[in-house]
């Protein structure tokens, strides 16, 4: 199957003419008349530490006039904090992370609010082929590869462009040919707006001058109660979705689709998430961590396409009344809940227990590079990648 990705102008080849097709191609598709306006602000800057390499790490505060906050970090081109209301108008951050680029690049970061990339989720062996050359990456989850290796796009630090008087900051990366094991150089930028209407939109996008896989994630643990409160077991979740990709016990699908009917996987109907999980305790995933298929291919990356085909997810923490409404163009959602967090210490010394945050990662499937049944990741010199994730934030 393939995606729509959308040509780029052909003889786009490595370097400026690249930079230049993926700097005119992003930025520009979100329009107020759908969404909110984007929040009409000055970006505030913020020293955010430095990193292991000595260079200086940036925190960018973007702000709406309902107080909403979203704060987010060069590196990894990750969000930091979303400070959104309850039902009484409470902000709480609703985000796990940590306070400085030091957290980020520690051994307790599980790739807390990243972006993932060049391909997030697992390469089965961390091996693919590709128009007859065999490509060997890093088995950093082994036996597979996982988030784009030892240090994917989750551990970079990426170049900001601010937008004057909104509040959006536009990262991109330059990945070379051979980083990681992939080929081609990748160029890849993701845009993060704060709207008037509380909603958070992400647009990426991605071009290369060789064919490589590119899937490129969010990965937030959100805890709607606010991040460190000890479990997420009580809020209650939709997918809309009605199958999965089973896998093998190293989490790699096994290329079948599967009903979620009469399994814990079932979330339907709006179901509280600590119902079932201890059904899922003795498997492979040990708990929720699942790849849904939520449509056979990616749609196009439109705004209207994208809100019109309605929420992939919904997501909402009964105490505090506030909930999360999450619309993706993207084929798969990888809802997993935490089962690795072991009480490492995050934003402000909170502590991050076991299931206290979960994520909602809208991608392609994993190991789609390999399963040719599954919608193409593939991306080849003059198309464009493209990804538009918004979540909405409101409360009953
Ligand atoms: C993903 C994977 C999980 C886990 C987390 C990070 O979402 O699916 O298995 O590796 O990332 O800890």
């Amino acid at each position: 199957m393939k995606t729509p990705f959308q040509s780029a102008p052909s003889g786009a080849l490595a370097g400026a003419l690249l930079s230049a097709a993926l700097l005119s191609g992003s930025c520009a598709s979100v329009k107020p008349n759908q969404l909110g306006a984007t929040a009409p602000t000055q970006v505030e800057v913020r020293d955010f530490g430095r990193t292991s390499d000595g260079r200086t790490a940036h925190a960018y505060v973007l702000r709406n006039s309902a107080g909403v906050e979203a704060v987010l970090t060069d590196f990894g081109a990750t969000l930091v904090a979303l400070r959104v209301p309850d039902r009484n108008g409470v902000l709480a951050d609703v985000v796990l992370g940590f306070d400085d680029v030091a957290g980020y690049e520690g051994k307790d970061n599980q790739y807390f609010g990243c972006t993932a990339g060049r391909v997030a989720n697992r390469i089965a062996g961390g091996k693919f082929s590709l128009d007859g050359r065999v490509h060997q990456l890093a088995t950093n989850n082994a036996p597979n590869h996982l988030h784009g290796g030892d240090k994917g796009f989750g551990q970079k630090l990426w170049t900001t462009e601010l937008a004057r008087d909104e509040a959006r900051v536009h990262f991109s990366y330059a990945s070379p040919s051979g980083e990681e094991g992939y080929p081609g150089l990748v160029l890849a930028s993701v845009v993060y707006s704060l709207t008037e209407g509380n909603e958070l939109v992400l647009e990426y996008s991605a071009v290369t001058d060789a064919a490589t896989p590119v899937n490129l994630t969010h990965h937030s643990y959100f805890n709607l109660a606010g991040a460190g409160s000890p479990t997420v077991l009580d809020h209650v979740l939709q997918v809309n979705a009605t199958r999965t990709t089973p896998t093998d016990e190293t989490l790699i699908p096994t290329g079948e689709l599967a009903s979620v009917a009469g399994t814990p996987l079932d979330f339907r109907a709006p179901t509280r998430v600590g119902d079932r999980v201890a059904e899922l305790d003795a498997t492979a995933a040990i708990g929720y961590d699942h790849n849904y298929a939520v449509r056979d291919a990616a749609l196009v990356s439109d705004l209207a396409t994208v809100l019109g085909s309605g929420p992939v997810a919904v997501l909402s923490d009964p105490a505090s009344g506030r909930v999360l409404e999450l619309y993706s163009d993207q084929p798969g959602l990888q809802f997993y809940c935490g089962n690795f967090l072991f009480a490492q210490r995050g934003k402000g010394g909170a502590m991050y227990p076991h299931r206290s945050g979960c994520c909602l990662e809208t991608q392609g499937f994993p190991n789609a590079v390999n399963q040719p049944s599954f919608p193409n990741t593939v991306l080849r010199p003059g198309e464009t990648y493209r990804q538009l994730t918004v979540h909405r934030f409101l409360v009953d």
